[in-house]
């Protein structure tokens, strides 16, 4: 076998003595969760099993694989239903979905913004947006996490012929709080600016029946483009793109992320609207709530707290070492509380990253507050 080229050796090692070396490893399933995105415990539901068993047999899928992308052999009637749904229950014109968020944000933001637009992002807008940003041709300005008065600054410098995009995330996946929507799409108002939100950590938490922030706000239609995606509190897998007619056209023939690539399984897109199902029983976004309310109340001495009132709560704990060696200890307490490392985030402001769900019991809270506040006073 070929040598493995000197300089990627040496990145790796650099990883290695900077305490950010990453493996796969298993999960402990002895451990409480505090980690997984499962906020509504949707992923492990039987009840969910047996709606998306129903819609299996409902749509007489046989077929394991979907054989082809969408434009080829792999889009079937369950899709267009779904896609149907989808689009009203987030009240659009229509959705698109695609593999993952991943795939949904880098498709959105690859084809929409051209050479010579301009596309404006907050600083902590995920990985997946920041590749979609890149691939495409457009010029790329982030600004700072939340300031709006950054972001007025930006705006007021373009010019009236370019077309200017505001992206960002209703939920902010490694800090977990929200993003000042009202105010962002006054903004884009005032300045003519595509308004593009991704909900991937709001749905499910936020808004009527979890339909997401930008709901709860009532600016769903003030947006160009929203992105919802179904690996966290949906339980399942996969996004979609919600927006115009105009829109979905645009993505059916432009997002390369959608085009180039084997469509999902009937069945993914069968338990994708069995999610949405169990989403509108509500008692799981209940469940949630109290959970939330509870974490938030049992953690007010904690002063480096980042402010949240959504299912990622974080405590800033400098440096690598420090920020492993506090997740270890809560670790070998029973607790899956898992370490941000930076380059994740930036060098300094590494976190332990809680993530609570409607399956934490009081007990469980109580438990994890009682350490957190010992650790971090
Ligand atoms: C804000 C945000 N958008 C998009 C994604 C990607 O979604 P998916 O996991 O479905 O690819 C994530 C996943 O972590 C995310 O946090």
């Amino acid at each position: 076998m070929s040598e493995f080229p000197k300089k990627l050796l040496s990145l790796l090692d650099k990883r290695k003595t900077e305490h950010n070396f990453r493996t796969l490893s298993l999960p402990n399933t002895n451990l409480i969760d505090f980690s997984s995105n499962d906020y509504l415990g949707f992923a492990k539901s039987a009840e969910l099993k047996e709606l998306k068993d129903a819609i299996v047999k409902e749509y007489d899928i046989q077929q394991q694989g979907s054989t082809g992308s969408r434009l080829i052999t792999g889009n079937s009637l369950i899709y267009t239903d779904c896609e149907k749904q989808v689009a009203a229950f987030h009240q659009a014109e229509k959705a698109l979905l695609f593999n993952s968020g991943y795939d949904a944000n880098v498709g959105l933001l690859s084809s929409v913004p051209q050479r010579g637009d301009v596309v404006m992002y907050d600083e902590l807008c995920h990985a997946s947006i920041i590749d979609g940003i890149r691939l495409s041709f457009a010029n790329a300005y982030k600004f700072r996490h939340n300031d709006l008065a950054h972001l007025k600054e930006l705006l007021a410098k373009q010019k009236n012929r370019e077309t200017v995009y505001v992206v960002t995330e209703s939920v902010f996946s490694m800090d977990g709080d929200c993003a000042l929507l009202k105010e962002i799409t006054d903004l884009c108002k005032q300045h003519k600016a595509y308004l593009i939100v991704d909900e991937a950590h709001a749905i499910g938490v936020y808004g009527e029946q979890g339909r997401g922030l930008c709901n709860e706000l009532g600016i769903e239609q003030d947006c160009f483009a929203r992105v919802y995606t179904y690996g966290k509190a949906m339980g399942a897998h996969g996004a979609c793109v919600v927006g115009s007619k105009d829109l979905y056209d645009y993505l059916v023939n432009f997002a390369r992320s959608l085009i180039y690539t084997t469509a999902l399984p009937a069945s993914s897109v069968a338990l994708v609207m069995a999610s949405y199902k169990l989403l509108q029983s509500t008692k799981q976004i209940k469940a949630l709530k109290e959970s939330i309310n509870l974490f938030n109340e049992l953690t007010i001495p904690i002063k480096d707290k980042i402010n949240s009132t959504s299912a990622i709560h974080c405590f800033v704990i400098k440096g690598n070492e420090n920020v492993i060696k506090a997740s270890q200890e809560l670790t070998a307490k029973g607790f899956d509380v898992r370490a941000i490392k930076s380059p994740t985030v930036k060098e300094g402001i590494e976190r332990l990253r809680i993530c609570l769900h409607s399956t934490n019991n009081k007990n469980e809270i109580t438990g994890l507050t009682k350490e957190l506040n010992g650790y971090l006073k």
